[in-house]
């Protein structure tokens, strides 16, 4: 992955020491475990031989929300080279369930319930409702095993224990890894089996990565730059790949990046927002806001330099913008939109961090996924807050259980 700065900060509050400092101790924290577990030979082999047993199956459909959805979406948009039909019931939006359930060819579908807690209300929801759907279907409850693989904390959680009773197989997410750093063990890795991703190059990928890039000059001068701008009011973070496939990455990354270092510490409220966005589409949506609106944005730009495929402009059309467009090919016109847009930031003024990827392979996409981990956690650090814990969205859980309990009164 290449990295080219173009930031421009005034603040020097965050010095490339306490940085080191952050990355020390987090090696040392038991939270470092989202990269240790990467060794875990265990965590494939079992996601492999669960596969093995299903997959014939065309249908493939997960059943969670957040990091239990977010990081297998992101996977299967960048990568699939199978047929498999994949569906995600990431939601409770009960016209878009019924329509789902629809399509699904219910007898040869795998439902993958995936809840790090294992009892999170709107999984268990959904969880219930494709019970009812095969039961309805004529399947016996004794027969729900081969429907449902079920993936959850190995220590405590109710979807366990319900998967005990069932005799449903069962995958697990180490104890010390949560949901929004899951993507690579058995919650991302099962359905990147069904889309055809080889997950030991992907995962043997991420470590190799991680365990440079924990230790390099990249990720000190990336935090520092994050930091510094913060501190001088840039406090929104855009991730723009110029890439289709790479549009769900900015979806994942949000939900890292809001839920890690959005933090209320003893009154004084810190975060830093995630744009989603994806070039060039978003260039005649979102650009001219980043382009000419307040300085408040710091870009992540993300280019990838080849595509499977190539689709020629040629065209005997006589006119203007087509005469000139038909000796270049359609990737041309996306290189030429990203390099072009990046010499307008540049004269804007706008702080961008320019990034480079060779093409969409395992080896990319576990590097893309490992970066941003790993600058999540060390911003998190060094800004004095936990990245790890999300106790802002525990009051909402508690008070909508109030609210339906209420509504049958
Ligand atoms: O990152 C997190 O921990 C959360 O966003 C969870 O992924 C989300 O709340 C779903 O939780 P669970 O996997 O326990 O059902």
């Amino acid at each position: 992955m290449k990295l080219n700065f173009q930031t421009n900060s005034t603040s020097d509050t965050y010095s490339l020491e306490t940085i080191n400092t952050s990355v020390e101790s987090f090696k040392k924290s038991e939270r470092y475990d989202f990269i240790r577990t990467l060794e875990d030979k265990n965590l494939i082999k079992s996601t492999i031989e669960v596969f093995s047993k299903f997959k014939d199956r065309k249908d493939f459909v997960q059943i969670g929300i957040g990091g239990s959805s977010l990081g297998p979406e992101m996977l299967i948009k960048a990568i699939n080279r199978t047929d498999v039909n994949f569906y995600f019931l990431n939601n409770i939006d009960t016209d878009n369930t019924f329509e789902t359930l629809n399509k699904i060819d219910l007898k040869n579908a795998l439902f993958y319930v995936v809840s790090k807690s294992g009892g999170t209300a709107e999984t268990m929801a959904q969880m219930a409702i494709v019970t009812n759907r095969l039961i309805e279907a004529g399947i016996q409850e004794s027969d729900l095993p081969n429907y449902f693989v079920f993936c959850t904390d190995p220590v405590k959680s109710t979807l366990k224990d319900l998967g005990e009773e069932l005799g449903i197989d069962m995958l697990h997410v180490p104890s010390n890894v949560g949901g929004r750093f899951s993507v690579l063990t058995p919650v991302g890795l099962l359905p990147a089996l069904f889309a055809g991703i080889d997950i030991e190059l992907l995962v043997n990928s991420a470590h190799d990565f991680a365990t440079k890039f924990i230790d390099s000059e990249e990720l000190k001068k990336t935090t520092q730059s994050v930091l510094n701008l913060y501190s001088d009011g840039v406090n929104q973070t855009v991730l723009m790949p110029y890439s289709s496939k790479l549009r769900e990455l900015s979806f994942w990354f949000v939900q890292l990046w809001a839920e890690s270092l959005g933090k209320n510490i003893n009154g004084k409220r810190i975060g830093l927002t995630p744009i989603p966005s994806y070039g060039a589409t978003d260039q005649h949506s979102q650009m001219q806001l980043f382009m000419e609106g307040p300085i408040n944005k710091l870009m992540f730009m993300l280019h990838v330099e080849e595509c499977e495929n190539t689709i020629s402009l040629e065209n005997n059309f006589n006119h203007g913008k087509l005469q000139k467009l038909k000796q270049y090919s359609l990737k041309n016109l996306m290189d030429a939109e990203f390099f072009g847009t990046l010499k307008a930031l540049d004269e804007q003024g706008v702080n961008y961090i320019h990034m480079g990827i060779e093409k969409i392979n395992e080896k990319s996409l576990s590097e893309l996924i490992l970066f941003f981990e790993i600058l999540t956690a060390i911003t998190g650090i060094s800004l004095e807050l936990d990245p790890f814990d999300q106790p802002g969205v525990e009051a909402g859980k508690v008070y909508s259980f109030e609210w339906l309990e209420k509504s049958l009164k």
